[in-house]
């Protein structure tokens, strides 16, 4: 789906500032995301860790959920910002995330170099498994 690129760059420089309130003291790897639901609205995630270390939750896990739990059921665009030197694309279990909602969403990763990756989740997660193999699953 084709999104406008000044709606591309609104999400990129929110999933930068995003970035700002990471709580990553273990990693010490912040990530900013930002995700454009079918509503247009913007809403924004950063990954969040804990002592426990295999309860950390992603940016973009945190983005999307939060955007599922103010009523937006389908994504157009992600955007993932890393402060590092090349972009950092969403990991397997955000990928599986974002194919719930946005099979075929525009995932745009961005960093401080000047390096982007542009590509959509059907790409990043071909032969995805998805809703519409669940074929009595409830309309929520
Ligand atoms: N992380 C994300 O937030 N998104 C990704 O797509 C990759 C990894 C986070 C998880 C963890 O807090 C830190 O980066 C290091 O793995």
């Amino acid at each position: 789906m084709k999104i406008p690129a000044p709606l591309c760059r609104k999400l990129e420089t929110a999933a930068r500032r995003a970035v700002k309130a990471s709580y990553s003291p273990y990693s010490n790897f912040p990530v900013g995301a930002a995700v454009l639901a079918d509503s247009g609205r913007i809403y924004t995630g950063t990954n969040v860790e804990n002592a426990s270390y295999g309860l950390c939750n992603c940016a973009e896990r945190t983005a999307i959920f939060t955007a599922a739990a103010a009523g937006e059921r389908a994504i157009k665009a992600v955007a993932v910002f890393t402060p590092t030197a090349e972009p950092t694309s969403p990991c397997g279990a955000c990928r599986q995330v974002i194919n719930e909602f946005g099979p075929e969403a525009l995932v745009i990763s961005v960093c401080q170099g000047s390096r982007r990756i542009e590509t959509t989740l059907d790409q990043l997660l071909p032969d995805a498994f998805g809703p519409r193999n669940l074929p009595r699953r409830r309309k929520a």
